[in-house]
């Protein structure tokens, strides 16, 4: 833990969920509760709610859920000491000089110095492109009709002729050979020594969504090769978990983004007006890029080169963004290469047009299709739809599968009838065709039921607690911490019941003890764990009564296979837990 857990709960108190996240989401008021649009998976009607009495959110749609510091970590890609540093900046709280782990401290040391040293390096080159050596890289620049303002916005610099000046400008402010080498700003073999990756480039900084310099990309001026060169990934950069542009394109205001192939085609889209532009950084589309894009957009436009790569490309970005639950159209670019060519040569009203115009992405896909088969042949066509429809399955929602259904039905003039029965045959062929798992060994499988199922109890039962307060005379009663076997339910139980004790049960509060991301992830779904719609008391009562014994069981089958055969006291304690347990059964918990 980097602050004390006071601290930390200060400036989660300082914070009010509901004005915070109000920055991020429209809120409107709806009982005791704050009901918006959810910014974690797309939808059309509110099912994010914030509540002000427990500062906790919650998506009934998606389940994403937590405190104050569990929604910036979410929305923001922080980490928990980043999302209490931020927040305690935004409600005036001095933190204290961090006190790290060594281990934790070199890490965090690490990464701060990669960022500083690759902000030196963007202001070097920055520096160098308005001087007299950067000349050629700023006549290169405006060759491709960039403007001041643009290069001043986009931090565009140029790297020297000279073997190793940025190397010796970093070294003279201090950052040792080691550190620059990490920030993969320079390379060394046996006949050179150590030289500068990057030279005579017009250079581009890569800034993460907070505009801090991640890596860098530099172009040749001319037709050299490699025309591009990137920085490698470093602690700091990771190629596909950012998308360039996204720092701007994030407050574009647009419910989409635009999403390209190149570094210019994003800066000559924001110089045109688009600034909802992004690229993969010279990576394929990846799952982790689409689940980025998901905390902004849920509508993607692909305008991707009009060549047979950038088609490709587009094919198979579709299926990633829908996974990720983003829609994708594609914006056909012809009869020029690129957006960045595109506009040079139609304007931007042109392109405004293309963008009305682009093409849903499954219908696109299918357009591509054709081409594999020879549509004027019966067989051809027959074949076409064939697999038309086996990809018409991969809409699961039965609406939206009819829809499209539809949609392919009249762009190739056939019966939505036929074409409707052609993917329940095939939907049913293709199922049965699939080989069969094996079934794992029935004991093997016992277990492994019987350890989810204790382990459920005890979510359950936490979730219980902390939504019904009251249960805790009932559940105190038979339940302690110790019998939560999961080292994580078990930390929230201690919490939890020392928080009773207190007299102030407080969820958002025990989320602060949970530091990693990972963790806290698992704790916050413990605060929202679907519990079954039970109507009757009679049937909370059964429930709970179940859960308690499921719970209580698990623990006693774990302690028992811990005991040594010659703990003859353990032994004992066990075998009344056991007889207690046995009791319980007949019991009648009173919800009373
Ligand atoms: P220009 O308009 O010619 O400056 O380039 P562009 O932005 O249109 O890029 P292009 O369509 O040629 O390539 C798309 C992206 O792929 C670039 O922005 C780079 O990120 C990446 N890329 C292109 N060429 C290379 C290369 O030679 N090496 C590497 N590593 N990446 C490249
Ligand atoms: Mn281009």
């Amino acid at each position: 833990m980097y602050y004390s857990e006071d601290l930390i709960e200060e400036v989660r108190m300082k914070n009010d969920i509901v004005d915070v996240i109000s920055g991020y989401v429209r809120l409107q008021k709806k009982g005791s509760s704050y009901f918006g649009l959810c910014p974690f998976h797309n939808e059309k009607s509110p099912s994010f709610s914030v509540s002000r009495s427990k500062q906790m959110y919650y998506c009934f749609g998606c389940g994403a859920g937590g405190n104050v510091f569990t929604f910036l970590m979410e929305y923001e890609n922080l980490s928990f000491v980043e999302a209490v540093q931020l927040l305690a900046d935004r409600a005036g709280v001095e933190l204290p000089k961090m006190e790290y782990s060594k281990e934790a401290k070199e890490r965090a040391d690490l990464k701060t110095t990669l960022l500083e040293i690759n902000k030196a390096a963007a202001q070097y080159f920055y520096v160098q492109l308005k001087s007299e050596q950067g000349r050629i890289g700023y006549e290169y620049l405006k060759k491709r009709e960039l403007s001041d303002e643009t290069i001043k916005a986009f931090g565009l610099g140029y790297s020297n002729k000279y073997s190793d000046d940025l190397y010796r400008y970093l070294r003279s402010k201090g950052y040792s050979e080691d550190l620059i080498r990490q920030a993969g700003l320079i390379s060394t073999d046996e006949k050179h020594g150590v030289y500068d990756k990057f030279w005579n480039r017009v250079m581009f900084p890569i800034m993460d969504v907070n505009s801090r310099v991640i890596g860098f990309g530099g172009r040749v001026m001319g037709e050299a090769k490699p025309k591009y060169l990137n920085s490698p990934e470093t602690p700091v950069f990771d190629k596909s978990r950012n998308l360039y542009g996204l720092n701007r394109a994030r407050s574009s205001r647009k419910p989409y983004f635009l999403l390209c192939e190149g570094y210019m085609d994003v800066i000559a889209l924001h110089q045109a007006g688009f600034t909802n532009a992004v690229a993969s950084l010279g990576t394929a589309l990846t799952p982790g890029h689409a689940s980025l894009i998901k905390r902004y957009v849920r509508e993607v436009y692909l305008t991707y080169d009009s060549d047979e790569a950038g088609t490709r490309a587009a094919l198979r970005g579709v299926p990633i963004l829908k996974d990720a639950g983003i829609s994708a159209k594609v914006i056909r670019m012809d009869p020029y290469k690129d957006p960045d060519e595109f506009i040079k040569n139609l304007g931007a009203e042109e392109f405004e047009r293309r963008i009305a115009d682009a093409r849903n992405g499954f219908l696109f896909s299918l357009e591509i299709l054709e081409r594999d088969y020879d549509m004027n042949s019966p067989e051809g066509k027959t074949a076409f739809f064939r697999e038309a429809a086996r990809r018409l399955i991969g809409f699961e929602d039965e609406l939206e599968r009819n829809n499209y259904i539809e949609a392919v039905a009249k762009i190739y003039q056939i019966s939505a009838e036929s074409l409707k029965k052609l993917v329940t045959k095939t939907a049913i062929q293709d199922g049965l065709a699939k080989p069969v798992e094996r079934p794992k060994s029935t004991s093997e499988q016992k277990t492994a039921k019987k350890e989810d199922a204790g382990k459920t109890a005890q979510k359950v039962l936490l979730t219980w607690m902390i939504e019904e307060p009251k249960l805790f005379q009932v559940i105190g009663k038979y339940i302690h911490p110790d019998d939560f076997t999961e080292e994580l339910f078990r930390t929230v139980a201690e919490l939890m019941y020392r928080q009773y004790e207190q007299g102030e049960l407080n969820p958002a509060k025990i989320l602060n003890h949970f530091t990693e991301e990972e963790e806290h992830r698992e704790a916050a779904s413990l605060f929202h764990t679907k519990i079954r719609e039970l109507s009757t008391k009679g049937e909370r009562e059964q429930a709970l009564k179940e859960t308690i014994l499921r719970v209580k069981s698990n623990s006693i089958d774990a302690q028992t296979r811990k005991l040594s055969p010659t703990d003859m006291a353990g032994l004992q304690k066990l075998m009344e837990e056991k007889r207690k347990l046995q009791d319980l059964y007949q019991l009648h918990i009173s919800l009373e």
